[in-house]
C-alpha cells in the first residue's frame, strides 16, 4: 500500500498580542511521521517514542482529524499513522497542531491532493477540539501554509497569509507541562474596551509592521495587555526572562501559544543566540531543567519526504 513520510514543525501560536488569531511555523522542531494508506475504514495510530499520547483515533489528535476527513469519502480506505513525537506535549509549540496537521497533509498526499489547504485546516481542527477543547487554526494554519498566517475567522475560515522580513525565533521550553484547555480555563470572559483597544491596535500594528518590514513596529507591538498578565503567572521566571531578552537586543516575545514556552523574534542570528544564552542562564539559576532552541521561521509548513 502506498506510504508517505513527513516532517510536521512546531509553531507559536498568538504571536503575543493575536490570540486565536495570529500564528508562526518554525523551521525546527519537527515531528516525523510515517502515514499509510488502508484498504479498510480505519484509522491505527502507532506512537513511536512513547509520550503515553491516546491511540484510540478519535481521542487522538491525528486520528480525530483524520476520521473527520474520512467522513467526507466514500471509499473503503483508511490510515495507519506513525508518530514520532519530537514537539513535547504540553511544550506551547503547537504539538497538537503538529500531529492534526501532519495526518492531513501527508493522506491528503496520498488521496492525490483531493483536498485544499482550508479543507485540511478544517480537518485538523478536530484535532485540537480533542487536545483543547475548542477549535482553534493559530496553531494548525502556519503548520499548513507555512510562514505567518491570520486567521481571520475560523467560522467560516479565512486564513491570510502573512509576508514577513527575516526574523530568527528563540524558543525556551521549562519542563513543565501547561494543558491548553486549563490555560484557557483562567482566562477572564469578559474585557475591557480600553484594553480591547490597545490589543487591536497591537495586532494591526503586528502585521503592519511584517508587512512593510519595519522592525521597530514589530517590536513595538509585541505586546499583549490581555493574556498575558493572567498566563505568565504559570511560567516560572517569566518577567525577568522577557524584561533581559529585550535588553539582550530581542525585539520583543512573549508566551509561545498557551505556554509554558516563551519565544523572542530577533532581528539576526548573533542577537537570537544572546538571547538564548540569557534564557539558559536565567533558568540554570531557578533549577528548572529546560530545552532551548533557535530557529527562523519556516515557509512551506509540514514537508512531505518520500513516498
Ligand atoms: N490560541 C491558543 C491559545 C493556542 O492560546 O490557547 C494554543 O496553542
Amino acid at each position: 500500500m502506498k506510504e508517505v513520510k513527513i516532517y510536521s514543525p512546531a509553531t507559536v501560536a498568538n504571536i503575543v498580542c493575536g490570540f486565536d488569531v495570529l500564528g508562526m511555523c518554525l523551521a525546527e522542531p519537527c515531528d516525523v511521521m510515517h502515514v499509510k494508506l488502508l484498504a479498510e475504514k480505519k484509522v491505527v495510530i502507532n506512537n513511536i517514542n512513547n509520550h503515553q499520547l491516546p491511540t484510540d483515533a478519535s481521542q487522538n489528535t491525528a486520528g480525530a482529524s483524520i476520521l473527520a476527513m474520512l467522513d467526507d469519502i466514500n471509499d473503503e480506505i483508511g490510515f495507519e499513522i506513525s508518530i514520532e513525537k519530537n514537539i513535547k506535549p504540553g511544550s506551547g509549540i503547537g504539538s497538537s497542531a503538529a500531529s492534526a496537521a501532519g495526518a492531513v497533509v501527508a493522506a491528503n498526499h496520498l488521496l492525490g491532493n483531493k483536498f485544499g489547504n482550508e479543507d485540511l485546516v478544517r480537518y485538523a481542527m478536530f484535532g485540537e477540539k480533542v487536545a483543547s477543547g475548542v477549535k482553534h487554526a493559530d496553531n494548525i494554519a502556519p503548520c499548513i501554509y507555512g510562514g505567518i498566517t491570520l486567521i481571520r475567522s475560523i467560522f467560516p475560515l479565512d486564513i491570510v497569509s502573512i509576508p514577513a522580513p527575516q526574523l530568527y525565533v528563540t524558543v525556551v521550553h521549562p519542563q513543565i507541562e501547561v494543558r491548553t484547555s486549563d490555560a484557557r480555563q483562567i482566562l477572564r470572559k469578559e474585557v475591557l474596551l480600553k484594553d480591547a483597544i490597545r490589543q487591536w491596535g497591537n495586532i494591526a500594528g503586528l502585521v503592519a509592521g511584517f508587512i512593510k518590514n519595519d522592525y521597530e513596529l514589530i517590536s513595538r507591538s509585541l505586546e499583549d495587555v490581555i493574556i498575558e498578565p493572567v498566563r505568565s503567572m504559570l511560567i516560572p521566571g517569566f518577567d525577568e526572562v522577557k524584561l533581559k531578552c529585550k535588553e539582550a537586543g530581542a525585539l520583543g516575545g512573549g508566551i509561545s501559544g498557551s505556554g509554558p514556552s516563551i519565544f523572542m523574534l530577533s532581528k539576526n542570528e548573533a542577537t537570537a543566540r544572546s538571547v538564548e544564552a540569557v534564557m539558559i542562564n536565567i533558568y540554570n539559576k531557578i533549577e528548572l531543567t529546560y530545552h532551548t532552541y533557535v530557529t527562523t521561521i519556516n515557509d512551506h509548513g509540514v514537508k512531505i519526504i518520500n513516498e
